[in-house]
């Protein structure tokens, strides 16, 4: 059975690109088929993420009527495919996002995870990607104005009848100035079911276009993200840091 989740926030920047791109990661570490869309059509950023942002086809010839399936669809040498979007303001030109859909419904069937990076907030671009789902990930930074977004991102999904898998907490320093899991919980009514920390290697495996799985696969954040993805998949996360990482994270 596919599943097409997409992950959603109400504010930019809290890093939606970058959690659909190592969790694709981390689910094809797990064996499973994962297609990530970029579903950001206005400003798409996870082709430049991957290395995919100069495809001769993408999302935006496909809405446009001048692709296929099947010539927008790329394959990340790790292992899972990838559907970028145009970086070209000229690109949005006579784009249908309705057929978003028609995507997503093709897709059924040939592969296990559908993951769509979304737009921020609740534009028609963003519940474009959400109607385009059956299920979401909520994710904030762990501060007022980032929370209340997603907020309203719960209540749209909620009308939609969409299933709210629950919180993705990102960019965690554990600072006393930061809101607490409870007080997230208590503000949105969903449960956090992950808590990513504020980590450079994120940053620095950006620059080097991938994902910090793949870069540093035993960072606290890549090893937060592969926690999310066995709790995604139903398995039990047993990961036990090596004495070397520990002493490694310590003295960072
Ligand atoms: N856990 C993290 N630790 C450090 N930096 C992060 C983390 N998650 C995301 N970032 C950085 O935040 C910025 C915004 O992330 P991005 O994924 O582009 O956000 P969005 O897609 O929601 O706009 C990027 O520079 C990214 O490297
Ligand atoms: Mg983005």
């Amino acid at each position: 059975m596919t599943r097409l989740i997409s992950i959603a926030s109400g504010k930019g920047g809290v890093g939606k690109t970058t959690l659909v791109s190592s969790l694709s990661f981390a689910l094809t570490e797990l064996g499973k088929d994962v297609t990530a869309i970029d579903a950001n059509i206005t400003t798409p950023h996870l082709g430049l993420h991957l290395g995919f942002h100069s495809a001769p086809k993408n999302l935006h010839d496909f809405l446009r009527g001048s692709a296929k399936m099947k010539e927008i669809i790329y394959h990340h040498p790790f292992g899972f495919k990838i559907i970028p979007a145009s970086l070209s303001v000229n690109d949005l030109v006579g784009v249908n996002g309705d057929k978003l859909q028609s995507l997503t419904m093709n897709l059924i069937g040939s592969t296990d995870f559908i993951l769509l990076d979304s737009a921020p907030s609740l534009g028609r671009e963003a519940t474009l990607s959400l109607n385009s789902s059956d299920e979401l990930l909520l994710l904030t930074n762990p501060n007022l104005p980032a929370v209340l977004d997603i907020l309203k991102v719960a209540k749209v999904a909620e009308k939609m009848n969409k299933i709210i898998l629950g919180i993705v907490v990102n960019r965690v320093t554990g600072k006393n100035n930061e809101l607490s899991i409870k007080e997230i919980e208590d503000i949105v009514k969903y449960p956090v079911i992950a808590k990513i920390p504020e980590d450079e290697n994120v940053q620095k495996s950006l620059a080097a276009r991938t994902s910090v799985i793949d870069y540093s696969p035993n960072s606290r954040a890549a090893v937060e993200v592969r926690r999310l993805a066995h709790y995604l998949v139903g398995k039990d996360f047993d990961y036990t840091q090596s004495l070397w990482d520990k002493v490694f994270n310590w003295f960072r």
